[in-house]
């Protein structure tokens, strides 16, 4: 396959260029790629991170806030649990809150005493970057127009161009698509390769941040027939809170105190409870949708999290999901330089999916189950009341829940 670039640009003479080696390239410095270099650096296996974004701007990205047991214990094992285990919140059930009452879920009780840490994603992007730079990892921060070639051979490579203007190309053993919903390395896959199932949802998600105190001791999963309702936390001092808006929906629509009056209506329970209120500081949209790719292999290209996989944000599994297939892809890169084994590679994408489909399964029920569909009547709205009136009173569906949530094991 010939280099896209060198044609692309016809500059390639003119510019600088440096050729390097390394066992795994990684394109994207997201919990996947940042995780898949720092688990293969502990066991002597060499990668270059090639991110698109500068270092502040990575750090800065307000995302995910909810970890599972896995990604807790995960963040330990590597060294870089240390803030994350004094500045999380662990949290040991959530609240399903639907015809104006709560129904607590317990984790610990129906998963042999698993839980979850409320940790922002920007922080564990900070703290695997700076266990990464400690350990004189390889990351190169602003590199731009990348792109990934001879996908199909033993030497597959990565060109980018960096802030000079410098274009560099990099030969790999194997290159990890880690770079996300709007990734490079998955279209590179010659067409016809990659199956996709997408499936989008008729609304999204207005996300806030805001400067209050903690409304709930927990999260409130809330069901009501204006939409859905989220209310998670980040700290002591902020909050974060979610309402089920249209897709196309703008922050400029909704001023504070009409946001403020959409979630006290949504949250109203039959003892008057209110959401404690405060300035709001950051207002995002964001769309929802499930997508799975088939396989998520091409020759010695791998692609891992959400370059290969998206779920909506209803079940928290997204960076979770990311975390487990670096965790896969790990394994079988270790043992393919520990004793030459190609088994575990072989099978990385079977092994990754089958989890993944468990977590898009999940976050389609929970997505279906607390939200407001366009056009439900009153009977989609009875079913829906029914199920959560059986997932909170049934030993056996809270048990399904909390499982799901705290996030299910690698087999
Ligand atoms: P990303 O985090 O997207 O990282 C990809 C990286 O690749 C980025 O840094 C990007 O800049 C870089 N990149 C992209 N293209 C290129 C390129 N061409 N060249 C170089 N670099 C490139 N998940 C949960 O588990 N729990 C939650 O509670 C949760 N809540 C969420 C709430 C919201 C509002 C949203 C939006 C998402 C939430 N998620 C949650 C999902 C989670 O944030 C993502 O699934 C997660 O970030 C995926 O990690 P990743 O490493 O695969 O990709
Ligand atoms: C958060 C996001 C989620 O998608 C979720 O299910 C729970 C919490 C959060 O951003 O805090």
């Amino acid at each position: 396959m010939a280099p896209p670039m060198r044609s692309l640009l016809g500059l390639a003479n003119a510019l600088e260029e440096t050729v390097v080696r390394t066992q795994v390239g990684i394109v994207g410095a997201g919990p996947a790629g940042l995780l898949l270099s720092h688990i293969l650096h502990l066991r002597g296996i060499e990668s270059v991170v090639l991110e698109r974004h500068a270092r502040d701007d990575v750090e800065a990205i307000i995302k995910a806030g909810v970890l599972e047991q896995g990604t807790i214990d995960l963040m330990n094992e590597i060294g870089a649990g240390g803030r994350m285990m004094k500045e999380g919140f662990r949290h040991e059930g959530i609240v399903l809150r639907f015809d104006g009452r709560d129904e607590r879920i317990d984790f610990p009780s129906h998963t042999s005493g698993k839980s979850v840490m409320i940790y922002a994603q920007h922080d564990v992007i900070k703290d695997l970057i700076k266990v990464r730079l400690e350990s004189d990892g390889d990351i190169r921060f602003e590199s731009k127009d990348v792109s990934v070639y001879d996908l199909d051979t033993t030497e597959p490579k990565i060109r980018y161009r960096d802030l000079q203007g410098d274009i560099h190309e990099i030969t790999c053993d194997f290159i990890a698509g880690c770079d996300g919903t709007q990734s490079v390395c998955r279209p590179s896959v010659p067409a016809g390769v990659l199956k996709v199932y997408e499936r989008l949802y008729p609304f999204g998600w207005f996300g806030i941040l805001c400067q209050a105190p903690p409304s709930s001791s927990e999260l409130i999963y809330s069901m009501h027939e204006r939409g859905f309702v989220l209310v998670s936390t980040r700290s002591p001092d902020i909050q974060r809170m979610y309402f089920q808006c249209s897709p196309t929906d703008k922050t400029d629509n909704w001023s504070d105190d009409r946001i403020w009056a959409e979630f006290r209506a949504r949250l109203e329970t039959k003892d008057g409870w209110a959401p404690k209120e405060g300035r709001i500081f950051s207002k995002t949209v964001i769309g929802m949708r499930s997508l799975v790719v088939e396989p998520m292999r091409y020759g010695r290209l791998f692609l891992a999290g959400d370059s290969a996989h998206v779920v909506p944000p209803t079940g928290a599994k997204g960076l979770n999901l990311a975390a487990t297939d670096a965790q896969i892809l790990a394994r079988a890169l270790i043992e393919y330089y520990k004793s030459n084994r190609t088994d575990l590679l072989d099978r990385y994408s079977d092994t990754a999916l089958r989890r993944v489909w468990k977590a898009t399964r999940f976050s389609w029920w929970m997505t279906s189950m607390l939200h407001t569909f366009p056009g439900a009547d009153e009977f989609q709205h009875r079913l829906q009341l029914a199920e959560l009136d059986y997932v909170t009173r049934s030993k056996a569906g809270a048990a399904a829940l909390a499982e799901n949530y705290v996030g299910l094991p690698i087999d």
